[in-house]
């Protein structure tokens, strides 16, 4: 006892002189259960509705005039969109001073790819397959957002998407769960840090739980209806990870899922989430999705709606009122149970002391004008950009340029364009900020170029009126470097499309370049694949940019000129043909494979049945060779493990990087397994010459999938390994090896 004492006071007078905030977080508070058992019997219903309440800011970022009474009554538990420090802080004086239990308003905000310093879109950041760049993004972002106010990111996006069409494509991180749930961690990480009670964190939202990516046709908020296989070995394990990695919350979807909307699905939000996983934060509806249970045909009348997401896990409501308006009646009638309401009031109060916020409730208005678009935080932006640009093509090493070139013509609807460079979600993100790609390079090249502009056409629309001055300004230039793609409204949330050509004239703005006889490099900024079939025919170099964020110019230059040697590989195979959607790279094998000698094989009459690019595929300015392939054994027990390893050597001219993928094939099986699957992968830069062993780790949580009894096997047989530069590297190095009864 006396030693126990003496430790207990020993460690406060050494967190003193340090300085540490020594009882901020709930991870060092275990009384936080008492403390909620305490507050939970002190309020009345409504206050515990209220808690479970989220309402929405004006679109300035501002509160309603609203919110400051239903604070002062208890009414209302959290924002979205209410934002900076000041604005957050009137709100929260209310809160602690003003109501009756003192409970602090959480805040809200969808800063999915920064906050004010906005980084390349999560589409483009996957496409760096570097999970150390990812964190460090959304690392920077947190600082930002918790400096000014913001407690809660509706981020990460880890829906699984394998339609092109579908607009949300851009806020994930692709076709792929290995891949995907890779990001997720690390995107979790960043926001969370260990302890996000920090005043440089926030706490993150897993969303959308789940399948909302396989939305039909890849038309938003469209149903899906998959089997239970699929659902936990693709869409799930991205969501897994954020569980693993300590993820405050989920954001439940605005999809029907096998006829049970994902806002109300006890298999997921209960079974699953809580059952399996021991989730212990909240799970918050997306927008209005509680009250669209009506729309759904789920709910006949909006106390059902709210009875239906409340029982089967949706604890906080953002925007309808449905909970707090029927909370009352329902529990009257016995349809919710008050040990129902409890748990969820639980679960939004321990985020809100695992965010500190009951110790610090305010943000400091001084601390959120250091840390906005610092310096660091833009460099930061600068150099992850650049990570993330995938080189498609690159014909008579067209790419890098020289720098003293004598003339370069600069055209397209998205050359010196700041509004579309921040993408879809830009956060508290402003276009004056944003360097465009003109601008990036008239930095970048020496005093004597001349650098031209021309605009050419929009990036909709069907006038041609610029394409004369264009190509007159190429005509002019030693080199073309034409930027063509989508306005970021083009994907995103309610932004899917049923072609995936190049909107407007930009394709024939392009031809019209090309036929100058300039070497033309095409500088894509778009948020989904592109079919894009006679530029990767007639262009002389491609470069995948997607929506660079803030810094978008200087990076793109950055690799324009070989001053960052693009590294980066899609994660989303780019289909020839919108016909071809969806298309993904781990698919089934049929029992007629594609053969081009016999009609009668899977594939279409009109395109070819493969990718114009296969997922994870990436050029470089300098070349890389894998060799000596080898497995630590021939065999392995079914519960065994496997090192894979290999050699790569740069054998170009350049220092570069190169992501080094390892997908396995489980040959036969009792439920038929996909051609490939991504299960290991590693970026590193070579210095010329230099060459690296790398090893690879292949054990039951790798090999093993759900058998028709749902239970996770690894059964004996068979399985190849490939390891190769991207899904259908034609150089990949092949082995097997068995798994022994
Ligand atoms: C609807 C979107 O689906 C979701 O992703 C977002 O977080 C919420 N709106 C809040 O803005």
């Amino acid at each position: 006892m006396v030693s126990k004492r003496f430790f207990v006071i020993f460690t406060i007078v050494f967190a003193l002189l340090l300085g540490l905030p020594f009882t901020s977080t709930s991870q060092r508070q275990p009384n936080v259960e008492q403390r909620i058992d305490a507050l939970l019997a002190r309020m009345t219903l409504q206050e515990k509705l209220g808690q479970l309440q989220q309402l929405d800011g004006e679109a300035n970022g501002n509160f309603r005039p609203e919110h400051r009474d239903l604070i002062r009554k208890g009414l209302l538990g959290s924002t979205l969109n209410v934002r900076g420090a000041q604005r957050t802080n009137e709100l929260q004086r209310i809160a602690v001073e003003e109501s009756r239990l003192k409970i602090p308003v959480l805040f809200g905000f969808d800063v999915i790819h920064g906050y004010r310093t906005i980084f390349p879109v999560p589409l483009a950041e996957a496409s760096s397959w570097d999970s150390a760049a990812a964190e460090a993004s959304a690392s920077i972002a947190a600082a930002e957002a918790r400096a000014a106010g913001v407690h809660w990111t509706f981020a990460p996006m880890v829906d699984i998407a394998r339609d092109a069409r579908w607009g949300r494509i851009v806020e994930g991180a692709g076709e792929d769960p290995y891949l995907g749930a890779a990001m997720a961690r690390a995107r979790v990480r960043g926001f969370q840090g260990h302890d996000y009670s920090a005043v440089n964190k926030v706490m993150a939202c897993a969303k959308h739980w789940v399948a909302y990516g396989a939305a039909e046709a890849g038309r938003d908020y469209n149903t899906t209806d998959m089997s239970e296989r699929t659902l936990r070995e693709i869409y799930f394990p991205p969501f897994k990870a954020t569980v693993d990695e300590g993820v405050g919350t989920f954001m439940s979807a605005f999809n029907d899922l096998n006829g049970v909307p994902a806002s109300a699905n006890p298999f997921t939000l209960t079974k699953v989430l809580r059952g399996e996983w021991k989730f212990d934060g909240f799970v918050v509806s997306d927008y209005t999705a509680v009250l669209e249970l009506l729309q759904h045909g789920l709910a006949t009348n909006e106390a059902d709606a709210a009875q239906l997401s409340l029982n089967a896990g949706v604890d906080m409501e953002m925007v309808s009122r449905l909970y707090n308006q029927h909370g009352a009646e329902l529990l009257r009638s016995g349809k919710i149970s008050q040990a129902t309401v409890d748990e969820a009031v639980r679960r939004v109060l321990r985020m809100k002391f695992r965010l500190g916020l009951f110790d610090r409730p305010y943000a400091d208005d001084a601390r959120e004008r250091s840390v906005i678009l610092s310096a660091a935080n833009v460099s930061a932006a600068r150099e992850i950009a650049g990570r993330s640009i995938v080189l498609l093509k690159n014909d008579r090493e067209t790419l890098p340029l020289a720098k003293n070139l004598k003339s370069i013509a600069v055209i397209g609807p998205l050359a010196d364009n700041q509004v579309d460079m921040l993408g879809s979600w830009t956060g508290d993100g402003i276009t004056a900020d944003v360097v465009t790609l003109l601008t990036g390079i008239k930095s970048k090249v020496s005093p004597t170029t001349k650098v031209s502009y021309a605009k050419g056409c929009e990036i909709a629309g069907d006038s041609t009126q610029g394409f004369d001055e264009a190509v007159r300004v190429a005509r002019d230039a030693d080199v073309v470097v034409v930027a063509v793609g989508e306005s970021a409204g083009m994907s995103g949330e309610a932004s899917s499309r049923s072609s995936l050509d190049l909107p407007g004239r930009q394709l024939e703005l392009v031809k019209a370049l090309q036929a100058t006889g300039k070497p033309v490099v095409v500088v894509l900024m778009n948020g989904r694949p592109l079919t894009i079939n006679w530029m990767a025919e007639n262009s002389h170099a491609i470069l995948e940019t997607w929506f660079a964020g803030t810094q978008a110019g200087n990076a793109i230059s950055d690799v324009l000129f070989g001053d960052v040697n693009p590294g980066g590989k899609l994660p989303v195979t780019f289909p020839r043909n919108v016909g071809q959607e969806p298309l993904y790279y781990n698919h089934l094998n049929t029992g007629r494979p594609p053969d081009a000698n016999n009609k009668y094989t899977s594939k279409y009459l009109d395109v070819p049945w493969t990718p114009l690019y296969p997922f994870g595929f990436g050029l470089s300015y300098t070349q890389f060779r894998l060799s000596n392939l080898q497995l630590s054994a021939p065999r392995i027990r079914a519960d065994g493990r496997i090192t894979v390893s290999v050699d790569i050597e740069n054998v170009g001219p350049r220092a570069g990087d190169e992501v080094v993928q390892l997908y396995i094939r489980d040959v036969a099986a009792s439920v038929t397994r996909p051609v490939r699957e991504l299960k290991g992968f590693q970026r590193l830069t070579l210095r010329p010459a230099e060459k690296r062993r790398l090893e690879f780790m292949l054990g039951p949580e790798q090999l093993g999938f759900y058998d028709r009894e749902m239970r996770w096997v690894v059964e004996p047989g068979e399985f190849k390994v490939m390891v190769g530069n991207s899904s259908a590297d034609p150089n990949e190095l092949v082995a097997s090896f068995e798994v022994q009864k």
